[in-house]
């Protein structure tokens, strides 16, 4: 198969903020995770420097925070000051001890170079509480809520451009689940009161693929928004964490933009897809193990539900289905870039992280590595190209046992707007096989590059990193010459970029 890139058709420019991430307050992401004062890797503020430095080496450019369902009960002014009373959470079944809050947040935020982005309380929570937070960090000293910040020692607003109101009201599951009714009523009225208080903010609204919740939000709320938020799991694993295996893993990647189509074709139908951008504001290939908490099965003790957490945190379970996933992932919100602004890989740390933290140290998971070689190495301007030739498939079963037929490559090709340099992601599904593909960046051959080739393939489809074990990591390889038509060779289940330097 040949693929042959379109250097002078651009689809359109990525937005930094497709490699964003998420940390809730979950387990062990804030608490004994990121926030972990008096560890003796952390800093003077309580912050793991190690975490802190691993995050700025993917240059996370945004992290939402603090929720998920978490949010749904958490009341942000219990959060900030010198009175912090411990509460209990009231999603995660769990006493938050509230020594990190918005301020500590912020201060986080600063020292990874990130941008904030904030999920309001939409549960139990009202406009006012959620407009009162925008005051409390985008006014300057206007009102009680600026002074508050101020008295709390610090004098300059700290200009929070992203906030989402609510998360997953949709859903039976959240404290205070809403109508499609209540909740354009809500965000109408929440939107109202955080525009009047700060003209900075991009307002983000919680949806979904579904017609009747989404359309009737973007009619009522659509000149309100600037982003509408998506979620998105594909391994469901709340309950029991039976992982699926490679093969069904790939099966998800013929699913992975599925919901920016549906969204997308609502935005268009209502005019909005050039004012309104999709935030796809929490993604990973796999869901977060938490058994009976969905549910309300009572006479259970909290064993029952709090020990099984510690399995998302089995570093064995992050292989190089997770890397190839969430590369395919990466690659289908760069070729949506039109419409999808902002990603966020939930969580970033512990969980089903990128980055797994102990008292002593980090392991750096499968999936860190995809960010790594996605942020530092491809260009920023998505092109366009086509394959030529019979495309390969592999025939997949998921997880209910349907069969499914996809490409065995995912090819993505970009081209830094500031060098002009060419890098293709190649993407191998395949389990087994190697693979090959002519890349063409000129058919008659004319030219010469240079060329750079990184590889992350692992051992097998099963390899992980662990505490003393590295089998996934990039792999650079010599430098090498070619003229404008590169046979690429592919290792099986792995993840490629090739850098295109021309040098005549
Ligand atoms: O499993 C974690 C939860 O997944 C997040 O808190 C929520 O937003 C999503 O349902």
């Amino acid at each position: 198969m040949k693929y042959h890139v379109n250097e002078k058709r651009a689809i359109g420019k990525r937005s930094p903020m497709l490699y964003g991430h998420f940390i809730e307050h979950f387990h062990r992401q804030i608490y004994d995770g990121i926030y972990d004062p008096g560890n003796k890797l952390s800093d003077e503020e309580g912050f793991r420097k190690d975490i802190i430095e691993a995050m700025k080496k993917i240059k996370v450019p945004v992290l939402r925070w603090p929720g998920g369902c978490f949010v749904s009960s958490y009341h942000w002014k219990d959060g900030v000051g010198e009175n912090r009373q411990p509460f209990f959470d009231k999603a995660w079944r769990v006493e938050d001890p509230n020594t990190f809050g918005t301020d500590e947040y912020i201060h986080m935020c600063r020292k990874i170079g990130c941008e904030p982005y904030i999920c309001t309380n939409a549960g139990t929570g009202t406009a006012e509480e959620m407009s009162d937070w925008v005051e409390y960090c985008n006014l300057k000293n206007e009102g009680k809520y600026a002074k508050w910040r101020i008295a709390n020692g610090e004098e300059q607003p700290y200009n929070v451009k992203y906030w989402s109101i609510g998360n997953e009201n949709y859903g039976n599951w959240e404290i205070g689940a809403k109508s499609s009714e209540e909740w354009w009523r809500l965000v109408k009225e929440a939107a109202k009161m955080i525009k009047h208080v700060s003209p900075i903010v991009q307002l983000s609204a919680a949806a979904l693929p579904d017609i009747d919740w989404t359309m009737s939000l973007l009619k009522h709320c659509g000149a309100y928004l600037d982003w509408i938020s998506l979620h998105g799991y594909w391994d469901m694993l709340p309950e029991k964490n039976e992982l699926a295996d490679y093969n069904q893993c790939m099966a998800y990647t013929e699913q992975v933009d599925r919901a920016v189509l549906d969204v997308k074709g609502l935005l268009t139908a209502l005019h909005l897809e050039g004012k309104i951008k999709i935030a796809f504001d929490e993604w990973n290939l796999r869901s977060w193990h938490h058994p009976n908490v969905h549910t309300i099965e009572q006479g259970i003790d909290s064993k029952t539900y709090l020990v099984p957490r510690d399995k998302n945190d089995d570093n064995s379970s992050y292989t190089m289905a997770d890397a190839v996933f969430t590369a395919c992932f990466l690659n289908a919100m760069n070729r949506h870039c039109d419409i999808v602004g902002m990603a966020n890989f939930a969580p970033i740390l512990n969980t089903r992280g990128c980055i797994y933290s102990y008292k002593d140290g980090l392991v750096l998971r499968s999936t860190y590595h995809v960010f790594d070689l996605y942020v530092n190495r491809l260009g920023d301007i998505v092109l366009d190209g086509w394959e030529e030739g019979e495309k390969n498939t592999i025939t997949v079963f998921d997880k209910n046992g349907n069969q499914i037929t996809t490409d065995t490559l995912d090819i993505l090709a970009t081209q830094h707007s500031r060098t002009g340099k060419i890098s293709i992601s190649v993407v191998n599904k395949e389990a087994e096989k190697k693979q090959k593909v002519k890349i063409c960046l000129n058919e008659n051959q004319k030219g010469r590059y240079r060329i750079q080739k990184y590889q992350i393939a692992g051992k097998s489809v099963d390899s992980y990193n662990d505490i003393d074990k590295k089998d996934v990591f990039i792999e650079g390889f010599p430098e090498e010459e070619t003229d404008g038509v590169y046979e690429a060779v592919l290792l099986p289940h792995s993840i490629n970029v090739f850098d295109f330097e021309r040098i005549r």
